[in-house]
This record gives C-alpha cells, structure tokens and sequence, in this order.
C-alpha cells in the first residue's frame, strides 16, 4: 500500500461540518415545509435548529473560500482550459463510470495533492462551490429575516422568487449527496475514500500508485 497526504486539515474540517450541516439543514428543512405531515420536532424548533446550522453553514463556506485562496490551491478546482482536454477527460471518465468500473478496469484519474479532481468532479465541484453553496446562503440569508433584506429580495424578484430558489438547490443538494455518496465508495474498497476525509491519507494499491 502506497499512502499519500490528500487532504489537508483545514478542508477535513471544512467538508465534515458542511456534511453534518447539510444533512441538519435538509432534515429541519423538510420539517419547516411540512409541518402538518412531519411531526420529527417543534415547528420553531425546526426554524431555529435550521438558523443556527445555516449560519454555521455560512462561517464554514468562508474557511473553505479563504483556505483555498489564500494557499492558491483553488487551481486544483478548475477544469483544464483547453476545451478538447475537457471533454475527452470528461468522456473518458463517464465511461468509465458507466462501463469500465463495471468490468475492473482501473479509474483513469489519479488523484495527487496538485492534481485531486478528475475533470467531471472539477466541474461539478466548482459549481457547487462558488455558484450553488453561495446561492443557498444568499436565499437562505434572506428568508431569514425577510423583512430586513425586504430591498434585497425586491431586487431579486420578490419573496416567492428566492423560496424558489432556495427549494430548487435543496432539491439539488439532496439529489448531490446521494450520487456523491454512492461516487465516495468506489475506493480500491468501499470505505477508502471515506477513510481519507477524516484522516487525510488515500491508500493506494502499489499498482494503482502513480
Ligand atoms: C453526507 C455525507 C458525505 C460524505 C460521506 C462525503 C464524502 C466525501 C469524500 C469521501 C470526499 C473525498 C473524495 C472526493 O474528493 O470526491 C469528498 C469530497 C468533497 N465533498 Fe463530500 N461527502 C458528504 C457530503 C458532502 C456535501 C453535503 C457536500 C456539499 C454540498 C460535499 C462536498 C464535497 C466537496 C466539494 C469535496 C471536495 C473537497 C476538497 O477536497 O476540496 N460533500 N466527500
């Protein structure tokens, strides 16, 4: 077994209180929306349980943002520039979700510190992580105290426009963590890549490790 130093501290830390904080968020947030069907708690315990993770939720995302900034690491989630490179890494990856890790192949990307994402995830991730996340908090933000930011939801296009917004990237999010889960257990065993967000280290069969 070959080990190498995948993730640092500050992203295990970040991507754990994220998890918990989405799963808190989805959970407390269906029970906002369906009070008379859901009786799991309070209706105002719901709405608060969910305000105070959205909050923690906003303080996280800046760790993310500034740990990645500041180190310039945030190379690491943009997609190769050159379109063809793009695609043919794209499709190549596709593929082999679809067919080749059906028949043993071996995953095409190696991930490396400088190198971590296959171009599939680069994009996906990017997204998420600088258009949806930020969305969330915005809408959330808003919603939270809609009287205050009434200027601000105007501006947006009213109140049923960012509830709109908001339920949309719920949905999304939930649809996410199903598929990213599901993607998080195809290691060289299923609990590999898992086992690597908390203590930083992937695990490489020697002949995987390039
Ligand atoms: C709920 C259970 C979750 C599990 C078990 C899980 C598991 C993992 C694992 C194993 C990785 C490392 C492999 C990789 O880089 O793809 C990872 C990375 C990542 N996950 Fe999750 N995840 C969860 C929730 C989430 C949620 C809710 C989000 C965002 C909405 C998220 C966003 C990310 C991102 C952006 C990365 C890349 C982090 C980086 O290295 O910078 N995850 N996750």
């Amino acid at each position: 077994m070959k080990r190498i130093y995948l993730h640092p501290l500050p992203v295990r830390i970040w991507h754990w209180v994220n998890a918990v904080s989405f799963v808190v968020l989805i959970v407390t947030g269906l029970q906002i929306r369906y009070r008379e069907i859901l009786g799991l708690m309070k209706f105002r315990e719901a709405v608060d349980i969910h305000n105070f993770f959205g909050f923690v939720l906003i303080f996280n995302f800046f760790i993310w943002l500034v740990y990645y900034i500041v180190t310039g690491k945030i190379r690491i989630y943009i997609p190769p520039l050159n379109l063809k490179k793009f695609v043919m890494g794209s499709l190549k990856q596709a593929r082999y979700y679809g067919y080749g890790l059906l028949m043993g192949e071996q995953n095409p990307h190696h991930s490396t510190p400088d190198n971590k994402f296959n171009p599939m995830q680069q994009m996906a991730y990017l997204a998420i992580m600088l258009l949806l996340i930020p969305l969330q908090l915005v809408s959330g933000l808003l919603l939270w105290d809609a009287k205050r930011f009434a200027d601000f939801i105007n501006l947006a296009g009213g109140i049923k426009i960012v509830d709109t917004v908001h339920v949309f990237l719920f949905l999304f999010f939930l649809s996410f963590i199903f598929v990213h889960i599901y993607l998080a257990t195809l290691g060289h065993t299923a609990t590999a890549h898992i086992k690597a967000m908390f203590t930083g280290y992937e695990e490489l069969e020697e002949e995987h490790g390039h």
